[in-house]
């Protein structure tokens, strides 16, 4: 018989262990946003990623929202943004008060331009009007070329708070993708390369910031017993029992880029041939956790687009979707302003994001290339 049950863009891909530290968290009876298996993600995770600190959360965009404003990030502050990404990166920076300005992306990494960025940040020293940050992100599981662009902030004393919410396991030069900003922000959404079912990292060098975003996320409750308050903070800690999936998780983010990656290459080998197909490609400073896979339909040669694909895929029950709309495009951020060079016009309207997660079997990888190569072949 036939498999036909629904193939997933990113499904959650659990080892088995994840349980059994579940069950520990059970058994201590720590079920809530407190106890020892937060601290143990916590060492865990920075012994991964190199950061001196992190402080788990309860997402990815709570990160960010904390980030700025740690950085003191104020109503009518301009932060600087990759124009391709997600909102949950962006959103914060409006909870603030302060005005995303979307920059465009670099054709051969899809990540923040830098020449773009030099540009441009001379231009506005010389208007007056520097951002306050600038966040660049890691799309797709491809790291930004974050020395190069910390190298320009650092000129005008701008922090670099990197989005590398779908970076786990990505390599910048010799280390993992997002170390080497003033902070890096992950998320373990369930879509993502390991997940905690919802979850996000806040990662530094810089210990005091952490402690404090910890404090910050916790209500930012003085240390005395009647809950004392002199500042407003929030309500973002990690669950202990998330925490005890991400420690699992941790334990094969490997395994999971390496078969990621297998599947990018198997979509390589099968679709290249076609006129007018290429895949994303990988920049050559560091190595991609190939999050997603994604295909490029160029229209001078293929009449298939990606709502093709996507159509032709939900058909036969396999979630495709198109590369992310740009930030500057969307209705809600339509009065922001921009510096544009037509990269991510150009993604959006070509790419097509192909299941991708390491959970798929060869049976599963194989139903996605017969049913995109149909596509591919014409009518
Ligand atoms: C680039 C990017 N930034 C931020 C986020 C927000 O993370 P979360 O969903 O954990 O809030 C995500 C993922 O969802 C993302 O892909």
């Amino acid at each position: 018989m036939t498999d036909t049950s629904r193939i997933f863009l990113s499904a959650p891909h659990m080892s088995g262990r994840e349980r059994e530290l579940v069950t520990e968290v059970f058994d201590s009876n720590f079920v809530a946003p407190a106890g020892p298996m937060i601290d143990r993600f916590e060492k865990a995770f920075c012994k991964t990623t190199g950061h001196r600190a992190a402080a788990a959360l309860s997402s990815g965009t709570g990160a960010m929202d904390i980030a700025l404003r740690l950085l003191d990030v104020k109503p009518g502050d301009d932060i600087w943004v990759a124009d391709l990404t997600f909102v949950g990166g962006v959103s914060p920076i409006t909870y603030h008060g302060a005005n995303p300005v979307f920059l465009d992306v670099s054709p051969g990494t899809w990540t923040l331009d830098p020449v773009l960025l030099a540009n441009e940040l001379e231009k506005a020293a010389k208007a007056g009007k520097l951002p306050k940050v600038v966040i660049p992100v890691d799309l797709y599981g491809q790291s930004c070329d974050l020395d190069e662009i910390v190298q320009l902030c650092d000129l005008y004393e701008i922090p670099v708070v990197v989005d590398s919410a779908e970076a786990m396991g990505a390599r910048y030069k010799d280390r993992h993708a997002g170390k080497g900003a003033k902070f890096a922000i992950y998320s373990f959404n369930g879509n993502k390369i390991i997940t905690t079912s919802g979850g996000g990292m806040l990662a530094s060098d810089d210990e005091e910031m952490i402690a404090r975003a910890r404090y910050l996320s916790q209500q930012a409750r003085q240390p005395v017993a009647h809950y004392e308050h002199t500042e407003i903070g929030y309500n973002y800690r990690m669950p202990s029992l998330c925490a005890a999936v991400g420690v699992g998780q941790l334990e094969v983010l490997e395994d999971r880029v390496a078969r990621r990656r297998e599947i990018f290459s198997a979509y390589a080998e099968a679709f290249l041939s076609n006129a007018g197909v290429s895949m994303m490609p990988e920049a050559s400073y560091g190595t991609c956790n190939r999050w997603l896979s994604v295909m490029m339909l160029d229209p001078a040669e293929t009449k298939v687009t990606p709502s093709h694909i996507c159509q032709a895929a939900e058909a036969r029950n396999i979630e495709c979707r198109p590369v992310w709309k740009p930030m500057r495009h969307q209705p809600v951020f339509k009065h922001e302003r921009f510096f544009a060079t037509g990269v991510s016009d150009r993604l959006f309207s070509t790419g097509v994001c192909l299941p991708s997660g390491s959970a798929m079997g060869e049976y599963e990888v194989q139903r996605v290339i017969a049913e995109v190569s149909a596509v591919l072949a014409g009518p």
